[in-house]
């Protein structure tokens, strides 16, 4: 039995109202699409193909890797056209699998058993019975309960309305009569759409069984159509994503403002503190403590790391037992060692910090190398930029910067060197003594302060 998958992704989603294509929408920070991809992808089929009309170009240029096909419906005529785009494709497969570009919680669990209990020669649809039925397409049965076809919202009668059966919307379709099913379709309707879903009438016609795949849940089919149902269904993954880290033992405070949008690992005993963001690639050590309020993308953070609240880490890595924050900023390329404090309102960037330093208050340090034990003072800046080239700044071990010191890379400042306060080093610092470049202190006595005249 050889199965193809067709993803249907043309429509332009007029109500999302912007000016990228649905399926490009984000959820959990990936394309909608990309999601229904990865889902197509794990039932390991013949062949994906994927059907673009808006925005197509920019459609595919987000999936510069993917196997699957890519078919052209210059028209978003409905659905039942936009299958007819992907027909050639399909030559040579026994059935076709229909899913949405935007049903992006659709697992590959419920498919596999939607495929496997659909019988090899039958028309399979997915239903649900909902509450709400608004919008969707009802299923129709007959007085033996035999599904005879389905009726699109907008098409239905009063009393058709009143059905809380639903069509989910995925199909799986016997490839040998489906391209006349297909040429018989007719755009009368409401919509003045080419359906999809009256090949289920034109199966009935020709003698095959139609068979209805009930899920008990539908949340995981709802579709997205506009931002509202997007934001739901976002909420809806980032709990699936989290519950699956707590359950491999991630404590948080509050599961509901807790983000990740992307990959997060972790290993044991972490914990997470309200409204944190993982963006991209993170893992998280042993012990891992997240405070409130901070930005973690693609950072990877050792056992013991404290993050305290307000912290923005990005392309970095943290050594174990390290402190970081409150309001710090690593930004890309910078390596923190172990047991290292970075504390608040200090921004570092492409640096690297050794082993036990401290820049405990208020700094930028940027094209950075600097060794164990040295300790920054509060204040204190690497001037990296000449205005043209960057410049580098490496400072030894057991080196102390005294507060508000401006080092001009670039600069080397030997080990065990001490930078007196408010000194502007401009030259090499030898290792040991003090460096300063501060004016002598003098006093004026009995300095009189200007005074206002009497009017
Ligand atoms: C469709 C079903 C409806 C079902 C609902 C479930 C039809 C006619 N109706 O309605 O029965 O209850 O899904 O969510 O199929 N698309 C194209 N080309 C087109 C039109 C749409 O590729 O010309 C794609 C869209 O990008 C989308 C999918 O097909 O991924 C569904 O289209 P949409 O317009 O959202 O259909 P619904 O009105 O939701
Ligand atoms: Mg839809």
């Amino acid at each position: 039995m050889l199965t193809d998958i067709v993803i249907l992704a043309a429509g332009q989603g007029t109500r999302m109202h912007s000016a990228l294509p649905k399926v490009l929408q984000p959820l959990g920070g990936k394309p909608m699409l990309a999601h229904v991809l990865t889902t197509a992808t794990d039932l390991a089929v013949r062949r994906i193909h994927i059907v673009v009309g808006f925005g197509g170009d920019a459609v595919q240029a987000a999936f510069p890797d993917t196997q699957a096909s890519w078919w052209i419906q210059a028209q978003q005529l409905g659905t039942g056209d936009a299958l007819k785009s992907a027909l050639p494709g399909l030559t040579g497969a026994d059935r076709v699998l229909v899913l949405y570009g935007d049903v992006p919680l659709l697992t590959a669990a419920t498919l596999r058993e939607f495929l496997q209990q659909t019988p090899v020669t039958a028309l399979g649809l997915t239903t649900a019975s909902v509450s709400e039925p608004h919008g969707y397409g009802r299923i129709l049965r007959d007085a033996d309960g035999q599904v005879q076809g389905i009726r699109e919202h907008k098409d239905c009668q009063t009393d058709e309305q009143a059905i809380c059966e639903i069509n989910l919307g995925m199909m799986v379709l016997p490839v040998q009569p489906l391209a006349g099913w297909l040429q018989g379709l007719s755009a009368r309707n409401a919509q003045g759409e080419i359906y999809l879903t009256d090949v289920v009438a034109a199966a009935r016609a020709d003698g095959y069984v139609v068979w209805p795949f009930t899920l008990a849940d539908a949340t995981e089919a709802l579709g997205v159509n506009d931002p509202v149902q997007l934001a739901i269904l976002e909420r809806v993954f980032q709990r699936q994503q989290l519950r699956a880290l707590q359950m491999q033992g991630l404590r948080v405070a509050d599961p509901a403002r807790v983000d990740i949008r992307g990959e997060l690992t972790c290993g044991q005993d972490c914990w997470v503190d309200p409204n944190v963001l993982f963006v991209g690639k993170v893992h998280l050590g042993h012990r891992v403590r997240v405070g409130a309020g901070a930005v973690l993308q693609d950072a990877q953070i050792g056992d013991d790391v404290e993050i305290l609240p307000y912290s923005l880490i990005e392309g970095a890595q943290i050594g174990a037992g390290a402190r970081i924050g409150p309001f710090a900023r690593i930004r890309p390329g910078t390596e923190i060692g172990e047991a290292a404090h970075i504390g608040n309102y200090v921004e570092v960037k492409a640096a690297k910090i050794g082993a036990g330093s401290k820049a405990n208050h208020l700094s930028y340090l940027g094209d950075a190398e600097i060794g164990t034990g040295v300790n920054v003072g509060a204040g204190t800046i690497t001037c990296n930029y000449d205005g043209v080239h960057k410049h580098r700044t490496i400072i030894g071990n057991d080196v102390f910067i005294g507060s508000d010191s401006q080092l001009v890379a670039p600069v080397n400042i030997g080990d065990g060197a001490t930078i007196g306060a408010g000194s502007t080093i401009t030259k090499e610092v030898p290792p040991g003594g003090l460096t300063l470049s501060r004016s002598p202190q003098r006093t004026i006595p009995h300095w009189q302060r200007p005074r206002r005249d009497k009017k």
